[in-house]
């Protein structure tokens, strides 16, 4: 299985789930791993499995006016980064499409401006690097659109293409852009669910498929394969998903009438 190793690493969501995976799992490979969420304490339990490789910092990233703080501090830690895992997320469903505008930014601050914000106080330490990398997790629930999921899927189809963007803007300089798109992983953020999860993985599995994704150089790492497959196909023939599963799927009868 092909590894990273050896790297300077900065992983957002770090306090748990898919984050908390990925950072133990790349400390374990000998890497010095700077871990971020907001829960401090989540951090320093977390710091205490490899105290030599995990340093914590704290931050809000979806408040924008943290960046240049989280900037300086990054910076007291290190003078450049090799990677960059951008993992914190939140998701809120609209039931019953009751279009909050304020859910809908609760969801976009963290998922889409979350990430950007990641990489603006990134990017000049990234510079640094010979070979940077920067990676965030969207969602395999961008490939096709699932009810309820207006707020959480637009978030996570904006990033797949601000990540294209920037891909496709620093294609004549050494940066790395990936996009990871799981499936449903067995996670405090999925605890809510109250559907079928087909293909449900563990944090540390999925942290395993993404570091064998990153260390091949893949620019777009999509797992679990039974339900990537499936889903890449029905968001090509996207009549097929409309006429055949979100029928089934829809919890809508009637539309509301106040
Ligand atoms: N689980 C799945 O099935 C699944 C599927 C597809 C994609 N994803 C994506 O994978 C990523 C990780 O999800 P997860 O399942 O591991 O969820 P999780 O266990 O709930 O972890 C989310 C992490 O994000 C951090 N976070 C949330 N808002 C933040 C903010 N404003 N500033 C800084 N940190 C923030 C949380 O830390 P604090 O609370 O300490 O801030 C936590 O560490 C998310 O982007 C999610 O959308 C998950």
């Amino acid at each position: 299985m092909a590894e990273i190793r050896d790297k300077i690493l900065w992983i957002t969501g770090a306090s748990s789930g898919i984050g908390r995976a990925l950072v133990l799992r790349l400390a374990d490979h000998n890497n010095f791993v700077i871990a971020s969420g907001r829960r401090r304490e989540a951090l320093a339990e977390l710091q205490q499995f490899a105290p030599t490789r995990i340093r914590i910092l704290d931050c809000d990233v979806a408040d924008d006016s943290a960046t240049a703080s989280t900037f300086e501090r990054l910076k007291d830690l290190t003078d450049h980064l090799d990677g960059v895992i951008a993992c914190a997320g939140t998701c809120e469903y609209d039931n019953d499409l009751q279009l909050e505008t304020a859910m809908y930014r609760r969801v976009f601050d963290a998922n889409f401006f979350g990430v950007v914000n990641t990489l603006r106080c990134a990017l000049p330490l990234l510079a640094a690097s010979t070979s940077p990398l920067f990676a965030a997790l969207g969602s395999l629930s961008s490939v096709v659109p699932f009810p309820r999921a207006e707020a959480y899927g637009s978030s996570k189809a904006a990033l797949d293409y601000f990540l294209a963007s920037v891909r496709a803007d620093t294609c004549h300089t050494d940066l790395k852009v990936v996009l990871v798109r799981p499936g449903f992983v067995d996670t405090p953020l999925t605890a809510q669910n109250d559907f079928a999860m087909p293909f449900l993985i563990s944090a540390e599995r999925a942290a395993e498929f993404i570091e064998e994704g990153l260390a091949r150089g893949k620019s777009v790492i999509d797992f679990p394969l039974r339900l990537s497959l499936p889903l890449r196909f029905l968001g090509f023939f996207r009549s097929l998903w409309f006429r055949f599963c979100t029928t089934k799927i829809s919890r809508i009868r009637t539309l509301r009438k106040s």
